[in-house]
């Protein structure tokens, strides 16, 4: 069957909504052969959607059609669950709503990430503190979804045989990205509806390919019997629409093991893997795709051209909206977190927030952080999400990275929006004072860190008054990779003199701080407004060096005020 052809059937029977990027690319990498002893090519899931990437998008094109408006969408999974935040996010897109239950699961600094962002994006979120209080956070799940509007189930993983054909149509790009049948397919598998499309699409392109699917949950959720019956239930509902396919031999796929201690525990093998690939610029997960990549290095002897599903979403950046767009870059030792506020506020925009790396959810390479590296991280995440030209707002060190990126990519900024940030470069004392916070961060940990620096941070009617708001920045600097904040603090240190380069600034410009700021005192501020031509300088009541996060309706309202000028 031609599968151009069938892809186009398909659509056209099960009429899916636009949710993702197709095909996603296939990355040949030749530099992976010593890490991976294949030739391994990448299938890139990851790229399936700039709002939110990763495998489930393609199943969620089918579990989501259709809904009538006002639909709550009632999913499970454990907290750091891809599929809970992937459904809140592509739900809320489609204009429903998203309730989650979920059960806990190890802590790892992505599993931080990841629940903290389905809080962020999902109605409500029901949480149990150990398995066998799962029933009831489910059933405040279902009880809060009632009140919300018509709930609709959509199940754990979003393994239902109608998102299995969107896998399917996964399986099938292949033949169009390929010369000839890889000999295997590594990839990892949970709850079984992304292997059981690719079993179908091997069966359907009669391709001899091997599907390993690396098990990463226990036997009972993720073995050969359940992925079968997930690709059953597609076939039959594929040919109910008068589209007959073959169904994948009875062994297909090969389970192999990577659970170790547990789903969600890190394997010594999986990080080896995760480190490998991270050092060829692939970002994997410790729960999936770390397991499976070890596995595909493991794989016996015979089984030389792979393809690797990255089927791990890149949480780093935060991308909310249509219109202008507008960039927002974190301070130091931050996340996009602390945009929270403008995030959800700045409504007719489109909103693009990223971590930089080695924070929030970026890969935290252990060297390489300059102002450089990080403007031209922010050019390749504009290049990434195909904007030209964006308003960029930066915060502190993300002030320092917005001049840099004026030095470097002056046509990719189309207006300047400085927050509690400095022109002038560290003096001796100031660069002191980094090395010995670099000191703190490797010999106590982040928490050390955040004990130093909130005091400093917050506006002293903040630290009294607004306990959520010192939490919510304890919490980011905790969950800042050890290698980020080294990196960022050497990079702060570095950093050039921005002076020369404010009466050089040629686009519109905001300058906004807080008026408790003692790291950014509003002289400074209004120094920076007076050097730049007609930039305007905005004083934020009550707010310390964190302005955006510590009075976010000032703040916000004086940001949509700049916005609506341009
Ligand atoms: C990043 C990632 N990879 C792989 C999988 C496994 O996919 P499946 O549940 O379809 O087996 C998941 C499932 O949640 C996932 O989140």
């Amino acid at each position: 069957m031609d599968p151009i052809e069938l892809t186009r059937k398909i659509r056209m029977a099960l009429a899916p909504c636009s949710l993702g990027a197709w095909p996603t690319p296939l990355d040949t990498r030749p530099d992976l052969e010593s890490a991976s002893r294949t030739e391994v090519s990448l299938k890139r899931e990851d790229r399936s959607s700039p709002r939110y990437g990763g495998n489930k998008v393609r199943g969620l094109e089918f579990l989501l059609a259709g809904l009538p408006a006002g639909t709550v969408c009632v999913t499970i999974g454990a907290v750091g669950s891809t599929h809970c935040l992937a459904t809140a996010v592509h739900a809320r897109h489609l204009g429903h709503r998203t309730v989650l239950a979920q059960f806990p699961q190890p802590e790892t600094a992505t599993s931080r990430a990841l629940a903290a962002a389905s809080v962020d994006r999902a109605d409500f979120v029901a949480r149990s503190r150990s398995h066998a209080g799962f029933p009831l956070a489910l059933w405040r799940a279902w009880r809060t979804a009632g009140r919300l509007g018509r709930p609709r189930w959509i199940p754990g993983g979003g393994a239902a045989p109608a998102a299995v054909i969107g896998h399917l149509l996964a399986g099938l790009e292949l033949a169009d990205q390929l010369p000839a049948p890889p000999d295997a397919i590594v990839l990892p598998v949970g709850s079984g509806g992304t292997a059981a499309g690719l079993a179908l699409a091997m069966a359907v392109l009669g391709w001899p390919t091997t599907v390993f699917a690396v098990r990463v949950a226990p036997a009972l959720i993720a073995n050969v019997w359940r992925v079968r019956r997930l690709s059953r239930g597609a076939v039959t509902l594929l040919t109910h629409h008068g589209i007959p396919i073959p169904d994948p031999p009875s062994r297909t796929p090969v389970v192999l093991d990577g659970l170790g201690a547990g789903y969600g525990h890190p394997t010594p093998a999986g990080e080896a893997a995760r480190e490998l690939a991270a050092r060829h610029g692939v970002t994997l997960d410790p729960t999936y795709g770390a397991k499976a990549f070890a596995a595909l290095r493991a794989l016996p002897t015979g089984f030389r051209r792979v393809v690797f599903w990255v089927d791990d979403a890149d949480l780093a950046v935060d991308m909310r909206g249509a219109g202008p767009p507008l960039l927002f870059v974190h301070g130091f030792p931050f996340d996009h977190t602390m945009w929270k506020h403008q995030l959800a506020g700045l409504t007719r925009w489109r909103r693009i927030a990223p971590d930089l790396r080695g924070a929030g959810a970026s890969s935290a390479p252990a060297s390489g952080y300059s102002m450089r590296r990080y403007a031209d991280d922010l050019a390749a995440v504009l290049d990434g999400v195909g904007v030209e030209q964006a308003v960029v707002c930066g915060l502190s060190l993300g002030g320092y990275v917005l001049f840099e990126l004026l030095r470097r990519h002056p046509d990719r900024v189309r207006a300047a929006i400085f927050c509690d940030t400095k022109a002038e470069p560290d003096s001796d004392e100031a660069k002191r004072g980094r090395d010995d916070l670099a000191a703190v961060a490797q010999r106590h940990g982040q928490t050390a860190v955040a004990d130093r620096l909130v005091p400093n941070l917050l506006a002293p009617q903040t630290l009294e008054n607004q306990p959520d708001v010192v939490r919510h920045v304890r919490e980011m600097i905790q969950r800042m990779s050890l290698s980020g904040m080294v990196g960022a603090l050497r990079a702060l240190r570095e950093r050039p003199d921005s002076r020369p380069t404010l009466p050089t600034v040629g686009v519109p410009t905001l300058v906004l701080g807080g008026e408790d700021d003692r790291i950014s005192p509003p002289s400074v501020m209004e120094a920076i407004a007076a050097a730049i031509p007609g930039a305007r300088y905005e004083r934020v009541p009550a707010a310390g060096h964190l302005a955006p996060l510590e009075q976010p309706l000032a703040a916000t309202r004086i940001l949509g005020e700049f916005l609506e000028g341009l």
